[in-house]
Formats: C-alpha cells, structure tokens, sequence
C-alpha cells in the first residue's frame, strides 16, 4: 500500500506535500518523492523515509502552487531512487504517482517497447504513464481522454494522479480498488489517499467511488465521471476527523498513544448503540436485517491479521450467546478454496482499514453468491463500507501506528454488541442476564484504564525477556484468540518469534519447546477452565519455562507457581478481552523500544494490506 496526495491552489504546495506524506508515511515508507510545476516539471525522489526526501530536496527550489507526492511500499521493482514515484512519461511531459497494481503491465510494456519506449524503473507505474502519452499521441486528445482511455485498458487496483508540464491548472485523479479523498477549499483543492494530509485545510470532502475520475482546475472548478465518461455530481461530506486525532499527542509512538486511547474509543464505540437501564441494542445496519441474520444458515466471520483474531473472539460470542454456527476464514484463503456459500449465509467482514485485499476479494465473492455481508471498519468512507450491504464503524478515529490495538479492542466491543443483539432477537438470553452485561460493558473503559495504570509493571518485565529468541502465548476460550493477538502484537513490532496456542495443546507438540529460555505468557483469567490452565502452567514450570500469567485481581493461586503475575481487573468472561489484550500490548510495545525497533513503522509491514 502506498500513500499518494496532491494539490494545486493558491498556496506553497511544498510544506503541503510534506506534511502529506508523512502523515501518509504509515501506509508504506520505502522510497518517497514529489513532483513540481514552476515553469519547469521537477522531480525529487529517493529510497528511504520522507525524512531522506526532505534532505535530498533541502537545497532546491521548490516553489510552486501545483503539486503530487508519493510513499511508497514496493510491489513491483526493488525500493530504490529509480522505482520510487512519481514517474516521467518518456517526453518527460507527463507525471504520475500510483497506488495499487496495473497487472496488465507486462503486455503494455512489450507493446510500448515496439513502439520506441524506453524504460527507466520497474515499476507497472511507468508503464502507465507512458500508456496514457501513447493514446494522447496516437489520438490527438486531451490528457483527460487519454487518461479515461488508458485505464479502461489497464487490469488491476489503481489511484493516481497525473499532472501534465503544459497545463500547470489542472491535475487529474482516479481510482479503482485503492482509496482517493478530494478535499475541496476556496479556490483550491488537495487530494490524498485519506483524509488525514487534508483535515487541517478543509473539512469538505468527496470520496472517489470506484472507476471514477475527478478533472480539477485551478480555476476551482471541477468535475467527477465515470470510466464510461459519464459525468457524475459529487456527493461532498463533512470530515468527523480532528487534526489533533492524528497527531501523537504527547505519545512517544503513535501506538502508545493508541494503546491508551482504548478506554475512549470502547466507549466511543458503545455511545448511542446500548442503554443497560433499559436493555437495549441499537445497531443500525445490524437491525434492518435482523430477520435474515436469525434465520442464517451460519455465520461466516472473513478478515486478516488482528481483524481475524477479533473474528474468532466473535465467534465465541455469538455461538455462546446466540446459538448460531460461525466459521471465522482467513480472507485470503476464502476467496480462493470455492467457498460453498449461498443466500442463506451471513458474511461479517471486519478490517479496520476497510482496504484489506484479499477481504474486499472474499467480500466480492460471498457478494456474488447472494451472502448478506455486514462490514466492521473503522475508515468512514472505506472500499469494504461501501460494497458491504450493511455495517457499523468502530469509531476508534485514524490508528496510525502499524500493529493494530484499538481497532481490535473497538472491533470486540462492536462483535459482542452484535452478538447479545442476535441472542435477544432469538431469545436465547434473559432479559436480566442481557442487562447485566451491558452494566458490565458499560464499566469496560474504567477498567481498561486499571489495566493501563499497570504499564510501569509490564516494562519491568518487558526489561526482563527483551533478548528472549522465542515467546509461548498460551489461553483457553475466549483467551486462546487474545494469545493469537498477543503473539501477533510481540513478532511484528519486536521482531522476536512469537507463537499463540490453546493452552491445552502444549502436549501436542509445543511443550517440546520449553525450557528457561522460552518465556510463556499465559492467560489466565477464565473461571471456566482455571484448574486446567493451573496445571499446564505447573506443566510449564516442571521444564523450568518461565511464566508470565495474566490473572484475575485478587488471584492467590497462580501467584504461587508462575514466575510473574500481571493482575487485571476481573470482568464477565465475554467481556474479558478488552481488558487481559491491555499488558500484552504494552509487554510488546515495550519490548520492541527497548530492542530499538521502529515500533509505527516496523519493517516489511504496511498498515493495510491492499495488493495481494
Ligand atoms: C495488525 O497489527 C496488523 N497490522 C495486520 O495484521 C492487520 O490487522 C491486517 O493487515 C488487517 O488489516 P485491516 O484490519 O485493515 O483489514
């Protein structure tokens, strides 16, 4: 995934491309650049961070009222100052930064080699460039026609911008299955792959749909047509988010800041969707098709990464309080193993970009076998809100940092919602039980903040197992998904192997890795299997493993056989994710600064996955 924004108006566009990449930095960060028209079209870009871009373009200058800007996270061609964006068409007339992948490229590419051009990247981008120079040669049109020409040729995910040397009043921007955000000011207009470069300038906004153009002239006009250059009228939204949303706000890493910004958004999340005074559930989407989704043959939970692990979290949920069949599916296995799956089904998609590839792939596919899919995303405006035919947002506002934390805990907070929503409408819960819950639910955020407030404790022990090669996350029920996530939460951001068990199959093979080099965090919080957690963990111990168990406040048991206890406020166990995710977020984050990692930005990874 990479980050594109552009702008042209009646300000310096440099600080404005700038700071629009680095907001954007998140969404991939291998190379960078930015192109400027002052009479002349120039080109910066170089590997690196937008940090190496700005030194490489300190001497320069870069003044100029019109301007596109490009980080990248490579898919085609290696991260370097070649394949880094934007791209010169073979006139060096044409410009264009990309994000997405143009498949067709290779054909294109061979066909524009016969016709005498030459290639100086690896890229599928410059290949489109030079596409669109072709048509525009071969058929004597405006850069417009020949944009709208080219991309009904080209297969594949795309947004762009291209920008022509000769025509320093107008940009051109597209999509198809990446996101694009036009921000519309007084006479000025910024475009960027969110909102997030444009909030502090304007709250105007329109969102691209799919094979869709928008023509912006300085003039500050502009017009939106489709593929079939069918003109559209724009529907323009108010922007929700703040500027201060997105910056760190007093946080050393935007992660730490979104670990602590949990108990906020859980409430955020609940706000206007419950009352425990008079037992009810208000969920918009959820409720238009309550009907078909208590008569669904099962429920079929799709996602990736730590989407995929609050799916499993609600899978527990809804087959424990509802009674309906729920099969959580990696997307990127869905979408290619010929799912049987028909009108009867429910397809919940969770993905907290709501960019996911391979999730929009599993989506189209259940979509196309009559499923009702019922999105959970937290980006307003998002590809999966969109073809979803119902939804809720999780509110947890812009999540910046890499490793997902408030997103899964916002994702929970909507799935056990969804779940006592079916579980009344179907009756499988007691009115005074449902009420109960929602009490509790409604006490979650205070103590997700008691769960906070042990943040000194869990960097002592982070200090303790920094260096340690291999980590055992280990749960039963509801506890088993939160190993998964908290497994997740150590690899990708410290870089140690990390692994998330049932707590029960140590004995199928991973107690073979035990011994006083292996730390084993285990959550240890369920009633419900709490004899049997004590006996793995004295399994642990007989091979001297050292244990750091997740407790219950007040638990005397575990306290004298586990080498580190972490107790966290005691909660009903349906709920008791929001609160045992907390130290295991801080025991990763903490673990990863101390190992010197680039915690919001860590290595490979992009924040949301939308190429395959
Ligand atoms: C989680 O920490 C990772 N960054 C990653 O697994 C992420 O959850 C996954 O790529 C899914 O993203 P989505 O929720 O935006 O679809």
């Amino acid at each position: 995934m990479c980050g594109i924004v552009g702008y042209i108006g009646n300000r310096e566009v440099f600080p404005i491309l700038l700071k629009g990449l680095k907001r954007l930095e998140y969404r991939g960060y291998d190379s960078a650049g930015i192109a400027i028209l002052n009479g002349d079209l120039h080109v910066y870009k170089k590997a690196g961070k937008v940090s190496d871009l700005e030194k490489h373009i300190a001497d320069s200058d870069v003044t100029s009222t019109i301007g596109i800007g490009h980080t990248r996270w490579a898919t085609h061609g290696a991260p370097n100052d070649e394949n880094a964006h934007p791209h010169l068409s073979q006139s060096g007339n044409l410009t264009i930064i990309h994000n997405g992948i143009i498949e067709n490229y290779a054909s294109i590419k061979t066909e524009l080699k016969g016709r005498g051009y030459t290639f100086h990247s690896d890229t599928d981008t410059e290949v489109l460039i030079n596409l669109i120079e072709e048509i525009k040669k071969q058929e004597k049109c405006t850069l417009e026609d020949a944009v709208r020409i080219a991309l009904n040729q080209v297969i594949g995910a795309y947004a762009i911008v291209v920008m022509d040397k000769n025509n320093p009043n107008q940009l051109i921007a597209a999509r198809k299955g990446s996101p694009l955000v036009l921000g519309i000011g007084e006479k000025e207009f910024f475009i960027a792959s969110d909102a997030s470069p444009i909030v502090e300038y304007t709250k105007n906004v329109v969102y691209l749909d799919d094979q869709e153009y928008a023509v912006i002239n300085r003039t500050g006009d502009f017009y939106i047509k489709t593929l079939g250059n069918v003109e559209k009228s724009p529907a323009i939204q108010k922007l929700e988010m703040s500027i201060e949303a997105i910056e760190k706000g007093g946080f050393e890493h935007f992660m730490l800041k979104e670990i602590y910004e949990q108990p906020k958004v859980i409430a955020d999340s609940l706000r206007g969707r419950m009352s425990a005074v008079e037992g009810w559930i208000k969920l918009g989407g959820l409720d238009e098709y309550i009907n078909r989704i208590n008569n669904a043959h099962r429920i079929i939970i799709t996602a990736c990464g730590t989407s995929w692990h609050s799916g499993l979290i609600g899978e527990y949920l809804i087959e424990e309080l509802a009674r309906v069949n729920v099969e959580v599916e990696y997307a990127s296995e869905f979408r290619y193993r010929n799912p049987i799956i028909n009108s009867s089904d429910v397809v919940l998609a969770i993905s907290q970009s709501g960019e996911t590839a391979d999730t929009l792939a599993a989506i189209e596919l259940a979509k196309e076998r009559q499923a009702l899919i019922y999105g959970i995303c937290n980006v307003i405006g998002s590809s999966i809100a969109r073809v979803s035919h119902a939804g809720s947002y999780t509110h947890a506002g812009p999540e910046i940092g890499v490793a997902s934390t408030k997103a899964f805990s916002t994702q929970v907070s909507i799935l056990i919602l969804i779940a006592l929503q079916i579980a009344k409408h179907k009756g499988t819960i007691a009115n005074s039980k449902l009420r109960e819950i929602l009490y509790e639910l409604e006490n979650i955020p205070k103590k997700v903040e008691k769960a906070l407030a042990l943040d000194e404790q869990v960097k002592e022990i982070a200090a303790i197992y920094k260096d340690a090669p291999n980590f055992l996350y280990l749960g039963r029920g509801l506890n088993f998904p939160v190993a998964l996530e908290g497994a997740l939460k150590l690899k990708e951001i410290s870089y140690i192997h990390a692994e998330g068990y049932p707590a029960a199959e140590m004995k199928h093979g991973p107690i073979a890795l035990i011994d006083e080099a292996m730390p084993v965090v285990f959550l240890a919080t369920n009633q419900s299997a709490y004899e049997k957690i004590i006996s793995n963990i004295q399994e642990v111990k007989a091979r001297k493993g050292k244990v750091i168990a997740i407790v219950n406040e007040g638990d005397t048991e575990i306290k004298e056989i586990a080498d580190h206890v972490i107790e966290v406020p005691a909660t009903e166990e349906i709920l008791s994710p929001l609160v045992t995710i907390v130290p295991l977020q801080l025991l990763s984050y903490h673990i990863a600064v101390m190992r010197g990692a680039n915690v919001d930005q860590p290595r490979n990874l992009a924040k949301s996955v939308t190429v395959e």
